[in-house]
């Protein structure tokens, strides 16, 4: 299984490819953030996507992904709404006033992947969702403070349930984070749970893509009969934040951030 094999080290070359990838993703998130209102259809939102993927000459990670024999994925970008956790499908479904959305987008330069996602509130949004999407973002940020050389890859996990469940909420089981590369996914398997100090020692030149998703209710997920579209299983409401992250000698550097990023 691949989250098993040994965590590659990227070469300078290749982390130059992943600040690249790192940026476009970056920079079309924000413009597919500004899109984001009542009244547009996640298809929209997908084509502005693959528009952007296409001015830029990169290409997506998403489209025709096949990790398990299962569809390939269709499109270039995942719109999950409210209950849905991760991997919605873009189509015919129209954004509507108090929804929240995540938009999770990767792409690839020269075969190097770049992979960030956003939760946001459509128009006018309570204190519940507000709350769900700070404490989220939140999870990540200290999860990402926390990341450095010499320390365990357990603690990554342990940071974000920690936080989630100082709330009340539940972290997703059956998703994790992971290594990132010349694959979108690889070694380590990289979970939102668990006790700190355990597994693999965080070194300079490991890249990894840190994603948790929260609920409101229960842990437990369903999924859509299109096999991709991921739900809450008590039908609450979840919340996905997502950055890819480089080990630097110093600390860390967030490949996926520009000025104005979640
Ligand atoms: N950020 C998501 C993940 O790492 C994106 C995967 S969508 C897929 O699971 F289509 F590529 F699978
Ligand atoms: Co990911």
């Amino acid at each position: 299984m691949a989250y098993g094999e040994r965590i590659p080290i990227k070469t300078r070359k290749e982390i130059e490819l992943m600040r690249e990838s790192g940026r476009h993703v970056a920079e079309i998130l924000l413009e597919l953030r500004e899109m984001v209102r009542p009244g547009i259809s996640t298809l929209e939102l997908d084509e502005a996507a693959e528009e952007a993927i296409g001015n830029r000459g990169v290409m997506s990670s998403f489209k025709g992904y096949d990790p398990h024999g299962l569809p390939a994925y269709p499109a270039v970008l995942c719109v999950s709404i409210n209950d849905e956790i991760v991997h919605g499908i873009p189509g015919s479904r129209i954004l509507e006033d108090g929804d929240i959305v995540s938009l999770d987008f990767g792409v690839a330069c020269s075969g190097y992947h770049g992979d960030s996602a956003l939760t946001m509130g459509v128009g006018k949004i309570d204190e519940e969702k507000r709350q769900l999407l700070d404490v989220t973002q939140d999870s990540l940020n200290l999860a990402i403070a926390e990341m450095g050389p010499g320390k365990r890859l357990s603690d990554i996990g342990h940071v974000v349930q920690t936080r989630a469940e100082s709330e009340g909420y539940s972290v997703v089981r059956v998703f994790a984070g992971h290594g990132i590369g010349s694959r979108l996914h690889e070694a380590p398997w990289i979970p939102n749970y668990g006790k700190p100090g355990r597994g693999p020692r965080l070194k300079p030149g490991m890249v990894l893509a840190i994603e948790p998703m929260v609920d409101v209710g229960g842990p437990d997920v369903e999924m859509l009969d299109d096999q991709w579209t991921a739900v809450t299983a008590d039908g609450s409401l979840s919340a996905h934040f997502e950055h890819t992250i480089l080990i630097t000698s110093e600390g860390r550097e967030v490949l996926t951030r520009v000025e104005g990023s979640h």
